[in-house]
């Protein structure tokens, strides 16, 4: 009888441990994660958001943190194996002398410079702290996808090779083809790409297109989920899943916009899709930006 009860209650207790996930209280004694390891981002959360990007700005910062995290990550190829890149590993940052002087990253020393403090002050690999400050950062900007962050990139072992980072003279079929390479399929192409954030990176403001509408939203539902999803998969390039944690709950849930979703008066949705060829790279953007991700 009493093993039949103990039985009873040890199926019991199984089932409630499944249904409740276990939460954390982290050192500070408000903070709760869902994982223990979570905990160490809350400073760095609490401190980037102070500094790195002024009182939690959708500014400059963010869109350069972006590009980085961008740059950094398709330092990766299917083909070529670790030859082709460590992914999303902070190779840009630890190899900086390396990897700035390629073309496509031209001008991105500026916040490799401005991230490297944190980076040092803090127990957090270059790779993690680059993806983590991007969704931060994202989350910065009313109406932005909530993106996720997993935790624990190990340290860079070697930099990128040259020419992993498309470049806005280089035609569709090569940009498509380095994304195939990096395991990225066409559609995602274009959601990384063509997206409203893409004019942080990837578009090209002499080039009339959806950068040049003149609505102050910033991302609208209709791209948000593939945007959403394709920086998931970006955000853990090249790093096995299976041995990081899913810090998500840690990003902050990005404010709301009023407007509604639309398409500017002149430019439809299939319009997005025609922009690939020009919408690489920036180099000679405005310095000083209000609005990143939008006008
Ligand atoms: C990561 O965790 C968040 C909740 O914090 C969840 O919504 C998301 O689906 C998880 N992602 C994966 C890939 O498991």
């Amino acid at each position: 009888m009493a093993i039949k009860f103990l039985a009873i209650f040890v199926a019991l207790s199984g089932a409630v441990n499944g249904a409740f996930t276990k939460r954390a209280t982290c050192a500070d004694g408000t903070q709760i994660a869902t994982r223990e390891s979570c905990c160490v981002l809350f400073p760095i959360l609490k401190d980037i958001q102070e500094n790195l990007f002024e009182r939690s700005q959708c500014g400059e910062e963010v869109y350069e943190s972006l590009r980085l995290a961008v740059h950094d990550a398709i330092g990766f190829s299917l083909s070529k194996g670790p030859s082709g890149g460590g992914g999303a590993d902070g190779s840009i940052a630890a190899f900086a002398s390396v990897e700035t002087a390629y073309h496509a990253n031209s001008g991105i020393d500026d916040i490799i410079f401005a991230q490297a403090p944190y980076i040092a002050a803090y127990n957090i690999t270059p790779g993690d702290f680059i993806q983590f400050a991007a969704a931060v950062g994202v989350s910065n900007c009313p109406g932005a996808p909530r993106l996720e962050f997993f935790l624990g990139r190990p340290p860079p072992t070697a930099p990128a090779p040259d020419s992993t980072v498309p470049e806005p003279f280089d035609t569709v079929t090569d940009i498509l083809g380095r994304f195939t390479d990096a395991g990225f399929s066409p559609p995602e192409v274009v959601s990384l790409a063509s997206h409203a954030i893409a004019r942080a990176d990837f578009a090209d403001p002499t080039v009339p297109g959806p950068h040049s509408d003149s609505n102050p939203t910033i991302f609208d539902s209709l791209t948000k989920g593939s945007f959403k999803a394709a920086m998931a998969k970006l955000a853990v390039l090249g790093q096995d899943v299976r041995k990081m944690v899913n810090c998500s709950e840690v990003i902050p849930v990005p404010p709301k916009i009023a407007t509604r979703t639309h398409f500017p008066i002149d430019i439809t949705e299939k319009d997005y899709s025609i922009e690939l060829p020009n919408v690489w790279d920036v180099t000679d953007r405005p310095t000083e930006m209000t609005e990143p991700f939008g006008v």
